[in-house]
């Protein structure tokens, strides 16, 4: 049976990054809640339509429209072999959701893959993209907020986590390819402790 990743972090913290690495080296599909969103935001699809202003301030989408958006993408991944989420969960309540949607499918998370990295360099980095691509949500002020809304909503994640054995922290303040070594590390152990 294939394997069950969540990446787990701050804006910035590198979750698209590693999450596309880690999809690559495992075969996992890559399911992105703010990529999925951005493709919905494109086209000019209803939901994007919906979403677009929220994403821009750099708020937090409600559960329900982003549980409409990744039911059937998580569906799919898991029916292809296993996935790695990014962006997904990321409040209590979207945790639970996915616990539900996981036992649904009769799969489990192997393994949640935090990234911790200072706000410092988080800002650094996203305020580089933001000059480099544009992204609407990369100015200072709708970082900060991003920044804000994770220490809030997210940040109890970790502990939801460690309490249920899956938790893997990785320092995110290396150069990408070490942190992607450790990231690898922590998927490795877990699909031995699974006998994959
Ligand atoms: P989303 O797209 O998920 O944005 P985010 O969490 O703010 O994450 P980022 O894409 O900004 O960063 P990342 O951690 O993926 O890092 P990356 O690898 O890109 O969500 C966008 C919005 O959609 C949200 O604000 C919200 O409105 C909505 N949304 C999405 N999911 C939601 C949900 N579940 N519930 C509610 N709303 C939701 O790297 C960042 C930069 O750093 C890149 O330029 C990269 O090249 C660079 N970098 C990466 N690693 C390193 C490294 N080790 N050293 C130096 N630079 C690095």
């Amino acid at each position: 049976m294939g394997l069950h990743v969540i990446l787990l972090g701050a804006p910035g913290s590198g979750k698209g990054t590693q999450a596309a690495r880690i999809a690559d080296r495992f075969e996992l599909v890559h399911v992105s809640s703010g990529d999925l969103f951005r493709v919905h935001m494109r086209d000019g699809t209803e939901l994007g339509r919906r979403v677009r202003d929220i994403v821009a301030r750099g708020d937090l989408v409600p559960d329900d429209i982003v549980l409409e958006m990744l039911h059937q993408p998580v569906v799919e991944a898991a029916a292809a072999g296993g996935y790695v989420l990014d962006g997904f969960p990321r409040t209590l309540e979207q945790a639970r959701a996915a616990y539900e949607i996981a036992k649904e499918l009769g799969v489990v998370v192997d393994v949640v893959v935090a990234l911790d990295v200072p706000d410092d360099e988080l800002v650094r980095r996203l305020l580089a993209r933001g000059h480099e691509e544009g992204r609407p949500d990369d100015t200072e002020e709708t970082i900060r907020h991003r920044l804000r809304l994770f220490d809030e909503c997210t940040r109890p994640l970790l502990e939801y986590y460690r309490e249920r054995g899956v938790l893997a922290r990785v320092d995110g303040n290396r150069p990408v390819d070490e942190v992607t070594a450790s990231v690898f590390a922590a998927v490795e152990a877990a699909a031995a402790a699974k006998g994959d």
